[in-house]
C-alpha cells in the first residue's frame, strides 16, 4: 500500500505550534484535505482545518501553507511516497492546528 506521509502544524496561541507527523494511505486521485479528513476519521478527530465547498477552490476556506508555498488543501493532490509539511496561513490570525480566521 501507498503512503502519504503528512507534518502537520498543531497547537495554538495558548499551547505554541509543533508538527505532528502522520501517515496516510494513498488513494488514488485523493487530495491533501482528503488525506486530512482520514487523519480526522481514522487517527485524530480534534485535527482543526477549515473547509466548505471540499473542492475546486470555491470557497478558499481550506487555505494552507503546503511544502512552504500558499495553495488550497482541496486542490492539491496527494502524491503517493511523499512527505508533505502543512501549516496554517502566517497572514491570518491563528485559530488552531490548520484553522485560521478568515476576519
Ligand atoms: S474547501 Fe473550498 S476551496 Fe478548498
Amino acid at each position: 500500500m501507498s503512503i502519504v506521509s503528512l507534518n502537520v502544524v498543531r497547537g495554538d496561541a495558548a499551547t505554541g505550534a509543533s508538527l505532528e507527523h502522520f501517515e496516510v494511505p494513498y488513494r488514488e486521485g485523493m487530495s491533501l484535505l482528503d488525506a486530512i479528513f482520514w487523519i480526522r476519521e481514522h487517527k485524530d478527530p480534534s485535527l482543526s482545518v477549515r473547509y466548505s465547498c471540499r473542492s475546486a477552490n470555491a470557497c478558499k476556506e481550506c487555505s494552507a501553507i503546503v511544502g512552504g508555498k500558499a495553495g488550497y488543501l482541496c486542490s492539491i493532490r496527494a502524491v503517493p511516497g511523499s512527505e508533505v509539511t502543512i501549516e496554517p496561513l502566517a497572514a491570518l490570525p491563528w485559530i488552531k492546528d490548520l484553522a485560521t480566521s478568515l476576519e
